[in-house]
């Protein structure tokens, strides 16, 4: 397959504590995330989970879920919210489509290159105008183009390509401003991004000096085209254009579509929330940085109704909300800023509102600038008076709780977050370097989220110590992910056990039978407790609920 998936060219870090080939590396050894279709050489944009990763994940999605659904948030008023779920086709009538916007609006600016055959995202691409004050004769300088998140060593070989190629002699430093021309190392990588200048800011006839990402020489891109991101299929027996369908790019028209039945069946009042966790699917024109812009990936979206007045204070409630959820799934605050749109980015169906704020979270290979991990938009009415006018079925509400009575479409309010975003996120945030460890790292899950709680580790393999460690693991299995692991010393199991962030290593040694206790092993600290045997459970079970 010629797409076939590149690992590690544009998944490097670019200036953070986490080193993003390791994190992936890390992910492959230790079952959490395997390229998909590995074995033919993988498909661009799309990945597994595999045992751990699942896990790591519907932790994630549980808690979403419950926050959301199960106990949703008090309100301002002090009153629970009243929110329900809903779990809706990944096919729905392609009219669905027309009314939400995304089959005339939903695409991205792409360019081609005419000399490798590659297309990018037009606003992905970044150009590095040159500074250089070389004189004449010598030849004319290139601009030099790269992929956002390009690794500032690979941007230096992609210089040395093409001096090699038109006979110059150019430098990274001849890209970067006078300021700039003394610092090295990390210091030159803020330079670049502080210099480097967006392609869709540069006038098209300048696209003639301007060297595209992965080519030798100027002029090979193509004019910006719009390129609809919906995965196009067909349903049923017949192939033409009446069975044309398409998989959802968002779970939140599924959402829109339920209204009317959950506010004609489910005893609902405005302001209420529908939530929705699900496969979404976009034909991303550059997939790239691991799991974070894939083509196929999950979103957690929640689509609050409120009276139209009311929208701005919930547009505020949700963003609070939202960022603090984040916190406590163990995203560390410093590494979380809020950011409102600009007007020109906004999407077709925020504009006329309160706007959209992105909660970004200072991915790796963002650092120091930051990535969204989720969007909270004020929707308007837009998409019910769309479907609305396409369904020709009335989705007005009814409001027999003031006096007078009144009609109304409520505004949304909708926080859409990424499932798989949010555990690159969780991921990158447990990853910690410690070299005193054999591991020379550990992952610092918070004990909730860590996909095993707990590992029982008889010390050796006889004298009624593995009687002892299975009685306990059978105990503990119904209440927590836990693993029984005999296998090996016990160095190399807790080994194993920091690099997949197992908070609590339970050991039965030889002193068990004797004293009926065992200890614990913190993987934060590597501190030891001895804890009595009938006390493990409740232990761990404090430990969680933190
Ligand atoms: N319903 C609104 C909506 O879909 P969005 O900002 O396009 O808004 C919401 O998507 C979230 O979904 C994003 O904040 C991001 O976390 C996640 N997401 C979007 N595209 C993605 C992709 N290609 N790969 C992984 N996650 C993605």
């Amino acid at each position: 397959m010629g797409n076939a998936q590149a690992i590690s060219h544009t998944n490097v870090e670019i200036s953070s504590k986490v080193p993003m080939d390791e994190l992936v590396a890390l992910c492959k050894r230790r079952g959490f995330i395997f390229p998909a279709s590995e074995i033919y050489g993988g498909i661009n944009g799309f990945w597994d989970f595999g045992p751990l990763g699942v896990l790591l994940k519907n932790n994630l999605r549980d808690r979403w879920w419950r926050d959301m659904v199960i106990t949703p948030p008090i309100g301002p008023d002090g009153e629970p919210l009243q929110i329900v779920g809903v779990d809706t086709a990944i096919i729905q009538n392609p009219k669905t489509w027309e009314a939400s916007g995304h089959i005339a609006g939903f695409s991205d600016p792409m360019v081609d290159c005419k000399e490798t055959k590659l297309r990018y995202r037009a606003d992905h691409v970044m150009v590095l105008l040159p500074h250089t004050s070389k004189m004449p004769p010598a030849p004319k300088v290139p601009s030099v183009a790269f992929v956002e998140g390009t690794p500032l060593q690979d941007i230096e070989k992609h210089i040395k390509k093409i001096a090699k190629k038109l006979g110059i002699s150019i430098s990274l430093k001849d890209f970067i401003g006078h300021q700039y021309r003394e610092i090295e190392g990390s210091e030159l990588n803020i330079a670049v991004h502080h210099d480097k200048l967006p392609l869709t800011q540069i006038n098209k006839d300048k696209y003639t000096e301007i060297v595209a990402p992965d080519a030798d020489v100027p002029g090979t891109l193509t004019e910006p085209r719009a390129f609809n991101l919906m995965f196009e299929t067909q349903v049923g027996a017949v192939r033409d254009d009446s069975s044309k369908a398409y998989l959802r790019p968002e779970t939140a028209q599924g959402i829109f579509l339920n209204y009317k039945n959950v506010v004609d069946n489910m005893r609902v009042r405005v302001p209420f929330g529908i939530a929705q966790v699900g496969k979404a699917f976009r034909n991303e024109v550059t997939p790239r940085n691991f799991i974070y812009r894939s083509r196929e990936f999950e979103q957690m979206e929640m689509e609050w109704f409120c009276h139209p007045d009311e929208a701005k204070k919930w547009f505020e409630f949700w963003t609070e909300m939202r960022k603090s959820w984040w916190a406590d799934v163990g995203v560390s605050s410093s590494n979380l800023q809020l950011r409102q749109h600009d007007k020109d980015e906004l999407s077709h169906y925020a504009k006329a509102g309160v706007g959209t704020v992105d909660i970004e979270y200072r991915f790796p290979f963002t650092a120091p600038g930051f990535g969204e991990l989720e969007g909270i938009a004020h929707r308007c009415d837009f998409d019910l008076t769309q479907h609305e006018k396409h369904s020709t079925k009335k989705m007005e509400y009814f409001d027999d709780s003031v006096q007078p009575p009144r009609r109304f479409l409520p505004h949304v309010i909708e926080p859409a977050a990424g499932l798989t975003r949010g555990v690159l996120a969780v991921l990158a945030e447990a990853y910690t370097v410690d070299a005193s460890r054999p591991s020379q790292m550990y992952m610092k899950f918070k004990p909730s989220m860590a996909p095993v709680k707990a590992a029982i580790l008889p010390l050796i393999n006889k004298d009624g110590l593995p009687e002892i460690a299975q009685k306990l693991y059978y105990c503990m299995r119904t209440k927590f992910m836990t693993e029984y692991d005999a296998k090996s010393n016990i160095g190399k199991r807790y080994a194993r056990h920091d690099e997949i962030g197992t908070p609590f290593c339970i050991t039965v040694d030889t002193e068990t039978p004797k004293d009926q206790a065992v200890t614990i092993r913190f993987r934060d600290t590597m501190a030891q407790e001895r804890v009595a045997l009938d006390r493990v459970e409740a232990f761990v079970a404090k430990a969680l609920a933190e």
